[in-house]
């Protein structure tokens, strides 16, 4: 992880993008491995029946997961009925530390879904509204490949920022950006993962 100030950057108001803080990121693959062969990768459906792009796992306390009955966090894995995979260690230290760079204090999540993106995988505009807790800021880490990301602010119309994230960006968002629309486009070229952090309980 690095530390570099001059890494730091507020794309928007409290948007945060910490250029290369993940990297390198051979752990953080090889602990995508550990919790995919636990929880495997899945294509989950929206409450309206479409089947998602991304292929998503979770690791944590509770996992989020859609299907006909809704958007929620679950506290087993629905396709195994087992536990989720603890988050592990080198996941956990990323997002406190990268929470706290981009200047929200501390921060202890208690799911990290994984989002898997194929060359025509990408996810339309959303905010991420499921959770309990606001207070709480969204960690955001890419690894793979690179891909652009698209932040709408607090409505969904006019043109968004482009940020194109690379393997090891971490964007962190909270405070009065938390609920924040955003969206990513597909990778460019290969598989794109990211691991979102979030206070859901
Ligand atoms: C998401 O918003 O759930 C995914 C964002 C990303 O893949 O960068
Ligand atoms: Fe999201």
């Amino acid at each position: 992880m690095r530390s570099d100030p001059l890494s730091v950057i507020e794309v928007a108001p409290e948007v945060v993008l910490l250029h290369g803080f993940a990297a390198p990121t051979d752990a953080l693959d090889a602990a995508v491995e550990v919790v995919s062969a636990a929880a495997p990768f899945r294509q989950l459906k929206t409450p309206g029946g479409r089947p998602m792009s991304a292929f998503m796992t979770s690791c944590g306390a509770c996992g989020w997961y859609s299907d006909a009955r809704g958007y929620r966090y679950e506290p087993a894995d629905p396709s195994t009925g087992k536990p989720w995979p603890a988050i592990p260690a080198v996941f956990a230290a990323l997002a406190r530390a990268a929470a706290d760079a981009a200047g929200f204090g501390v921060f202890e999540p208690d799911t990290c879904l994984i989002n898997r993106y194929v060359p025509s995988a990408q996810m339309g505009a959303h905010r991420d509204a499921d959770e309990r807790d606001f207070s709480q800021p969204i960690v955001s880490v890419t690894l793979g490949t690179a891909a652009t990301f698209l932040w709408y602010g607090l409505e969904r119309r006019g043109s968004p920022l482009r940020i194109r994230l690379f393997p090891g960006d971490v964007l962190v968002w909270g405070g009065a950006a938390r609920k924040g629309y955003h969206a990513v486009r597909k990778p460019e070229g290969g598989t794109r993962y990211n691991l979102t952090f979030r206070k859901a309980l």
